[in-house]
C-alpha cells in the first residue's frame, strides 16, 4: 500500500497573517467547513493566545469540525500553550503546534536568547504541551537557516519529550528544492529517534519555490506532512499552495507514489471562498484555480483538445470543481432550493433569521440578475455575515451622475451605528465620487493602497466584485463588496474596509 501524505492547511493561521487578510470568527468557521469538505487532515485554525477573537475562532472551529484534526499555534511558553489547549477542548482531535526560532540570527537578534536557553525552552514547552494533549507539533522557526548540529540537538530533544510531528519551516523562503530535500533527509538520518515523529515541510514562496521545495522535502527528504494554504495565501509572497501540491501529488502519482485523503472536487469552491473572504484576488494564470488554468486559446491547442483531451490537458477541470460553476438558481427558485444549495456549498447559517435574511437578499439579486451562480451565492452570504456582525457602517443606497465632458457626482446614503446619513461629492469618475462622498462623512483619512474590480462569473451580466485595501496608522485591511452595479460594489467594499479599520483587534504576531 502507498504511503499517506498528510495535508495540513494553515490558511486560517499563516494565511491570515498576510496584511489585510484577517478574518472574523464566522468567516473562519465557514472556511473551516469547506476545508473539512475537502477532507484536509489538519486545519490550523489560528493562534489562540494572539487575541480574544482568535481564541474564539479556534474554539468555535474545534467545536464544529469533527472530521479534521484542529490545531492551534502557540509560542513556546506555558501561557500560550494553556490558551491553545483551552480553545481546543471541544475538538474530536486537537493538536498544539508550538514553535521557537533556532537560527543564529533569530536567536540573537529577535529572541536575545542563547542556544542553550532556546533548547531548554523548546524541551520544556513540548513537555508542558504533551501533558495537555497527545498530539504535539514542534517547529524550529527559521529552521532552514539554522545550524545543522544545533537543530539536530533540539529536534532530538523535543522528540524525546513527546513531539509527534516535527515541522521544518523555510520561514523566509530562502531554500531551493534539492538543498531543502537534502536538509530534511539529513535531519532524519542524523537524529537517532527521528522515526518516532512524522516529518513535515512548511515553505514560504519568496523566490516562487514553495511548492517545489515542499515536493522535494517529500520526495527526497521523506516528509509525510505538507503545510499549505488555499491559493497560497500568506505573508509576503505567500505559502505553499494547497491546490498545487495536491494536484501535483495526484497527477504525478507515478512519481510520488503517495495517497491523500483530499477530495479535490471542492478545490475551486474553497479557492473562491478564500479569495472572496480576504479580498486577495486569484491571478488568472494561477495553476489549478486561476480563471485561465484550463482555457485553451490557441487554435492548435483547441484543435488538439477536441480530438483528444490529453493532448494538452494533464488534469480535468471538473475534477477540481470547475464544472460546479453552473447556473444553479434563478428568480423562481424557492427557499428550500436556496437552503439546499447553501448546504451543498458547505455554508451553514446558524439561525432561521440568518437564513431568511440571506434568502431575501438572494431574491433581490435574482430580480436584477437572471442567472445566479455558486459564486454569487457565496458572495451574498459573505456580505450577509458582515451585516449580521452589526458593523459600524452599512450601505443603504447610492445615486450617481456621469456624462461625457462633465465632472461625475454621487450621493450616498449609509448607516453609522444604525443611523442614516447622506454624503455627497464630485470626483474624477463615478467610483471616485462615491468613495469621496463616504469620506465626506467618515473622514477616516485612510490611504487607499489597492482598488480592483473582478467579474464574479464571467460576462457583463455578472456581479462585479470589488476589493479595496486601506491603510491607516500602520494597519492594513481589505474590504470586499459585490453587486451587479460596480459603483455600488465599490461603495460596499469601501464601507467594509472602514468597518475592519474600525474594529480595534490587536494581535500578537506569530513571527514577531
Ligand atoms: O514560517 C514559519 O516559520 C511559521 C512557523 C510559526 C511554523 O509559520
Ligand atoms: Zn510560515
Amino acid at each position: 500500500m502507498a504511503d499517506k501524505l498528510i495535508i495540513f492547511d494553515t490558511t486560517l493561521r499563516d494565511g491570515e497573517q498576510s496584511p489585510g487578510a484577517s478574518m472574523t470568527r464566522d468567516e473562519k468557521l465557514r472556511i473551516a467547513r469547506q476545508l473539512e469538505r475537502l477532507r484536509v487532515d489538519v486545519i490550523e485554525a489560528g493562534f489562540a493566545a494572539s487575541s480574544n477573537g482568535d481564541f474564539e475562532a479556534v474554539q468555535a472551529i474545534a467545536n464544529a469540525i469533527k472530521d479534521s484534526t484542529i490545531c492551534s499555534l502557540s509560542r513556546a511558553n506555558d501561557r500560550d500553550i494553556s490558551r491553545a489547549a483551552e480553545a481546543l477542548k471541544g475538538a474530536n482531535s486537537g493538536r498544539i503546534h508550538t514553535f521557537i526560532a533556532t537560527s543564529p540570527l533569530h536567536m540573537e537578534k529577535k529572541l536575545r536568547m542563547t542556544p542553550d536557553q532556546v533548547l531548554e525552552q523548546a524541551k520544556q514547552s513540548v513537555r508542558f504541551a504533551r501533558n495537555l494533549v497527545a498530539d504535539v507539533e514542534f517547529s524550529p522557526e527559521d529552521g532552514y537557516r539554522s545550524d545543522m548540529d544545533f537543530l539536530c540537538q533540539v529536534l532530538e530533544a523535543v522528540i524525546a519529550e513527546g513531539a509527534t510531528t516535527i515541522n521544518v519551516p523555510d520561514t523566509v523562503g530562502y531554500a531551493v528544492p534539492e538543498l531543502y530535500g537534502q536538509f530534511i533527509k539529513t535531519l532524519r538520518e542524523r537524529i537517532p529517534n527521528s522515526d518516532k515523529a512524522i516529518w513535515s515541510v512548511h515553505c514560504h514562496n519568496d523566490l516562487g519555490m514553495a511548492v517545489a521545495n515542499s515536493l522535494a522535502g517529500v520526495k527526497l527528504g521523506g516528509a509525510r506532512q505538507v503545510e499549505c494554504t488555499i491559493n497560497g495565501l500568506g505573508e509576503r509572497a505567500g505559502n505553499c499552495s494547497l491546490e498545487e501540491i495536491v494536484m501535483a501529488i495526484k497527477t504525478r502519482k507515478d512519481y510520488f507514489g503517495l495517497e491523500m485523503n483530499i477530495d479535490p472536487i471542492h478545490i475551486v469552491a474553497a479557492s473562491r471562498m478564500v479569495s472572496q473572504t480576504t479580498g486577495f484576488v486569484v491571478q488568472p494564470n494561477k495553476a489549478v484555480v486561476g480563471a485561465n488554468a484550463f482555457a485553451h486559446a490557441s487554435g492548435i491547442h483547441q484543435d488538439g483538445v477536441l480530438k483528444a483531451r490529453d493532448t494538452y490537458e494533464i488534469m480535468r477541470a471538473e475534477d477540481v470543481g470547475w464544472s460546479a460553476n453552473k447556473i444553479v438558481l434563478g428568480k423562481l427558485s424557492g427557499r428550500n432550493a436556496f437552503k439546499q444549495r447553501l448546504q451543498e456549498l458547505g455554508v451553514l447559517l446558524e439561525s432561521e433569521s440568518e437564513l431568511n435574511a440571506a434568502f431575501t437578499r438572494f431574491k433581490e439579486l435574482a430580480d436584477r440578475k437572471s442567472e445566479i451562480f455558486d459564486e454569487d451565492i457565496l458572495a451574498l452570504v459573505s456580505e450577509e455575515s458582515v451585516t449580521q456582525d452589526k458593523e459600524q457602517y452599512a450601505f443603504v443606497s447610492l445615486s450617481q451622475h456621469s456624462e461625457t465632458g462633465e465632472r461625475p457626482s454621487a450621493a450616498i446614503v449609509f448607516t453609522v451605528s444604525g443611523k442614516e446619513v447622506q454624503g455627497k461629492s464630485e470626483g474624477n469618475g463615478p467610483v471616485d465620487a462615491s468613495l469621496k462622498a463616504i469620506e465626506s462623512i467618515v473622514e477616516s483619512g485612510a490611504e487607499m493602497v489597492l482598488y480592483s474590480v473582478n467579474a464574479i462569473s464571467g460576462s457583463t451580466e455578472s456581479q462585479g466584485e470589488v476589493t479595496v485595501r486601506l491603510q491607516n496608522s500602520g494597519r492594513v485591511v481589505n474590504g470586499v463588496g459585490s453587486d451587479p452595479d460596480i459603483i455600488v460594489a465599490s461603495a460596499k467594499a469601501y464601507l467594509s474596509a472602514l468597518n475592519k479599520l474600525q474594529s480595534k483587534a490587536e494581535r500578537v504576531a506569530a513571527q514577531g
